[in-house]
């Protein structure tokens, strides 16, 4: 199976390759490093990208960023950044893949756990994550030619506890390695219109 990864380079991401990379051929997408590089808060750097892969099986998306700000503190342009990355840029890929992937290929997108414990400054988080998740389920209706769309919603990385893991008090975080088996359900299996919550 062709499976493209976009955010290959990422904590998530890297597991997922890891996971993948023995039995399928897998083209890497990052920002700045990888096979291939996109911006997924461009739509025109979305269209060149899906442009130049050619056909595919597969797209599982690990990538898409929001701020952290309490409610009164955050400005539009924070909220605009979970918007335009997290949200329209996993819906871009979207539009932009569907004419890209095979009959009965598949879709897997992230949105997080914040989208059902919300936590300090987790706003934007919230309200991305739990679009991200509702997206899934409308457009899972909507998929032509047997395509499959699924998401995997996980919580807090082991190994982003030193980062984030004040953050998530009383969360058991998970090891990227495990995440990444719920994107292989989501790309080998039959589920669809999924959210596959990894805690
Ligand atoms: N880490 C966690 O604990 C956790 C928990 C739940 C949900 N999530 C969600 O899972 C997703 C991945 O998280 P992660 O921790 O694996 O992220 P990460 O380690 O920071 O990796 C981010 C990935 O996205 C790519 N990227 C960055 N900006 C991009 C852009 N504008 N366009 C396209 N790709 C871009 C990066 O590419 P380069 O390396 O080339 O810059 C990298 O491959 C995020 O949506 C995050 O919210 C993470």
């Amino acid at each position: 199976m062709k499976v493209v990864v976009v955010g290959a380079t990422g904590t998530i991401g890297s597991a997922l390759v890891y996971a993948l990379q023995n039995d399928h051929e897998v083209i890497a997408v990052g920002n700045s490093r990888g096979d291939y590089l996109v911006d997924m808060t461009s739509e025109d750097s979305i269209r060149e990208l899906l442009k130049s892969l050619g056909r595919f099986d597969a797209l599982a998306i690990t990538a898409g960023s929001v701020a952290f700000n309490s409610l009164q503190a955050m400005t539009l342009a924070e909220w605009q950044q979970g918007i335009d990355s997290k949200l329209m840029g996993q819906i871009n890929l979207v539009r932009y893949a569907l004419d890209a992937l095979s009959d009965n290929g598949s879709i897997t997108l992230t949105s997080g756990i914040i989208a059902r414990e919300p936590i300090l400054k987790g706003i934007s988080a919230c309200t991305i994550n739990g679009a991200v998740n509702h997206f899934v389920k409308a457009a899972a209706l909507e998929m032509p030619r047997g395509i499959r769309i699924n998401c995997v919603s996980p919580t807090v990385l082991k190994e982003s506890t030193a980062p984030y893991g004040d953050f998530f008090p009383g969360f058991i975080p998970v090891p990227a390695s495990t995440v990444a088996q719920s994107y292989k359900k989501s790309i080998l299996g039959i589920q669809n219109g999924r959210i596959f919550e990894v805690e």
